[in-house]
């Protein structure tokens, strides 16, 4: 399943000193996925917040997007990604990608025995408390905003608000064209806010993974005082506590933020698309489910 490549490149376990050090510390990897580049602003946010701990990130480039489609689909694929992941020994999983994450977060949770933490309940809290007027806009893929599940949330920490939704399927083609200061992003911008506009909003969830490369574009197109929120950073921190609530799968020895980057399409590919992500060059390689 793996090549040979990767596996030789495998951190090699901790020595006794370190363990000694940190009897309790799991140093085994966590597995991050999403359908392709876009999960890269969830990781990138877990490696400057947990810099600890290892990664392997997983996009299936081979099945983008997966926004437009069904939930039976999009489960099928977590649950072959787990396993593979599984395979790679991860000590837990960041679905970090929010189609996936909608779809299919609660029958994965019930379906293995592992941490399985996703991008929409961080993201759902944080809005519950931002707002103040009780109503939030969503923008995010067509299956996203379909599943309810933002709102399912919203509603759970604050009974009152009122969710908004609007697809923007275009965006995620924008992005991975590097489209990101463009007047076609702008003018689609200011298509698909225009009737959250009309809306009174106070807040705007980006629920999708590629939208804060699209953050100009949209901050221009909502009204002044709309708080617009990227997930990046809730997600890492709802990670970080759950680490630091169960100590014993916690690693705390530093290795420097090592992340393995994992494609099921073309690495130059992966690995071009991901610069625009992470600004900087990395190693990808592929592999088959
Ligand atoms: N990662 C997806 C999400 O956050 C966007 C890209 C796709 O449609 O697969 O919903």
């Amino acid at each position: 399943m793996m090549n040979e490549k990767y596996n030789k490149d495998r951190e090699k376990p901790p020595c006794a000193a370190e363990w000694r050090r940190n009897p309790m510390g799991r140093q085994e990897p966590i597995g991050v996925f999403d359908s392709g580049v876009g999960g890269l602003t969830v990781a990138r946010e877990i490696m400057r917040q947990i810099p600890n701990e290892r990664i392997v990130y997983f996009g299936d480039t081979a099945r983008v997007p997966y926004g437009s489609k069904s939930k039976e689909t999009v489960t099928k694929y977590s649950r072959q990604i787990i396993r593979f992941l599984q395979t790679e020994n991860v000590k837990a999983i960041v679905i970090a990608c929010n189609t996936a994450s909608a779809f299919a977060l609660d029958t994965m949770q019930k379906e293995f025995d592992l941490p399985i933490i996703g991008v929409v309940k961080p993201g759902a809290k944080m809005a519950a408390q931002t707002t103040k007027n009780g109503k939030v806009g969503l923008i995010g893929t067509e299956g996203t905003i379909r599943s309810g599940v933002y709102a399912e949330f919203i509603k759970s920490f604050k009974p009152d608000v009122e969710v908004i939704g609007k697809a923007c399927p275009l965006f995620v083609p924008l992005v991975e064209e590097g489209m990101w200061h463009d007047t076609i992003t702008d003018q689609m911008a200011q298509r698909y806010l225009e009737s959250l506009k009309q809306q009174d909003i106070d807040t705007l969830i980006m629920g999708c993974t590629h939208y804060p490369l699209l953050m100009n574009s949209i901050v221009r197109n909502v009204p002044d005082g709309v708080r617009v929120m990227p997930q990046g950073t809730y997600v890492a921190d709802s990670l970080n506590s759950y680490l630091q609530r169960h100590p014993d799968i916690e690693a705390n020895i530093t290795r420097g933020g090592k992340c393995h980057y994992l494609t099921t399409e073309s690495e130059d590919r992966f690995a071009e698309s991901a610069q625009i992500f992470l600004h900087e060059k990395i190693n990808v390689t592929h592999v088959e489910l």
